[in-house]
């Protein structure tokens, strides 16, 4: 049966761990899947999860189902994160959410939810995007539309062109947009930006599909809210996709939320029916254990107030990485000016160099990252980015 199917290429962003392992050079690099690494390359679990991991051993008394909806103190802690504690739209009981397999998780029941709405509904996503929405949101059967977003030839967001995009968008459209840390591109909308593209969505009537996966990396926990919160508080519908993976370093825990701002309390009671269903339909039930360490830590003021410095932490080590990265690219001869890394946020960032130096840097040097030019900030280090530069300006 199966040889009916086509040998598909790896996949462009996982596929790259692949490679990297199997590169017996001593020096290579891997800057490709996005996962925070510390000075030594090493993915550590944070000391605030690993408290709660102690506290959940003893806490823990049965292994039995936990419901479709998942860990409650768990969604009422991340709602909280997410839209503010003093939020207008959960005192107004709008909020409809369960916990989700991961960030994938969210976005695709969110997906399937909006099939049940109108399969005909259109969403439209940045160009580029994260390369996985694609399939997480166009398998479900909607229908996928680009907006432009980044303009690689002046290293920045082309604004103007995306809001005129936008304003062609019809009542019943979905946008999504990425909550802060743009992945692939590092690029951030300003908070004015974020405005201005909540007076289209308020003009136009589209509803904002807000993918919430590097919440802390960017400016900080609350400064990433804005575009979140903005929307969430001046529109009648929102619906967000959020995961624990990256600031928890929770990543194959999946841990991860989908949230449904619905107009009104009556409506938000068929929403939280209908996106439980959707959940039964396809897992049933998210996994208990990631969940259940987010909600202790964000229950106990100690545990939480550890975890904001880890996050705090990581932001601006990798915010010293950007730095280290375009002097030495500098210091290395450079004939162009990469300044530009330093004005992007979170993890990844676009170089900016073609998909042929992207493959030639790979193949004479061992740097792994995706074609796109994406690169995982976080794999950068004090011993690696030296030959790093070299390796980069030598292709450019
Ligand atoms: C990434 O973008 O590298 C991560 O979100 C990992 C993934 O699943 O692609």
């Amino acid at each position: 049966m199966f040889e009916v199917l086509p040998q598909l290429a790896p996949d462009p962003i996982l596929g790259l761990s692949v490679a990297y392992r199997e590169d017996s050079n001593p020096d290579k690099i891997d800057l490709g899947v996005g996962v925070y690494k510390d000075e030594k390359g090493n993915t550590p679990i944070l000391n605030s999860v690993a408290k709660a991991q102690r506290i959940l051993l003893d806490r823990e008394t049965s292994k039995t189902y936990i419901t479709p909806q998942g860990n409650q103190g768990y969604i009422d802690g991340m709602l909280s994160l997410l839209l503010g504690e003093q939020s207008r739209v959960l005192m107004a009981n709008r909020v409809a959410a369960v916990q989700a397999p991961g960030g994938c998780g969210a976005l695709r029941i969110l997906s399937e939810l909006l099939v049940r709405c109108s399969a005909k509904t259109k969403v439209w996503v940045s160009d580029p995007t994260w390369a996985n929405h694609i399939p997480l949101i166009g398998s479900s059967g909607l229908q996928l539309e680009t907006y432009p977003y980044f303009n690689k030839a002046a290293t920045g967001i082309n604004f103007d062109a995306m809001l005129e995009t936008l304003k062609k968008t019809e009542k019943g459209d979905v946008v999504l947009l990425h909550g802060c840390c743009h992945n692939p591109t590092g690029a951030d909308l300003t908070n004015a930006q974020w405005d201005a593209v909540l007076e289209v969505a308020q003009e136009r009537g589209f509803l904002p599909f807000l993918d919430v996966a590097y919440l802390g990396f960017g400016d900080g926990l609350e400064e990433d809210a804005y575009g979140v919160r903005l929307m969430a508080e001046n529109l009648p519908e929102v619906i967000i996709a959020a995961s624990c993976s990256k600031n928890f370093g929770l990543y194959r825990e999946r841990v991860g939320l989908a949230a449904i701002i619905t107009e009104n309390s009556q409506t938000r009671q068929i929403a939280q029916g209908q996106i439980q269903s959707v959940a039964r339909g396809i897992y049933s039930m998210p996994p208990s254990y990631g969940g259940a360490l987010v909600d202790i830590i964000l229950a106990d003021e100690g545990l939480k107030h550890e975890w904001v410095s880890e996050v705090n932490a990581m932001r601006n080590r990798m915010q010293t990485l950007r730095a280290m990265l375009v002097d030495k690219l500098e210091e290395n001869g450079a004939q162009r000016d990469f300044s530009f890394l330093n004005t992007q946020k979170g993890m990844f960032s676009f170089l900016c160099i073609t998909p042929e130096q992207v493959l030639e840097v790979r193949e004479k040097h061992s740097v792994y990252f995706v074609e796109s030019s994406r690169v995982n900030i976080a794999g950068i280090n004090q011993q690696n980015v030296d030959t790093l530069a070299k390796a980069l300006v030598s292709v450019l």
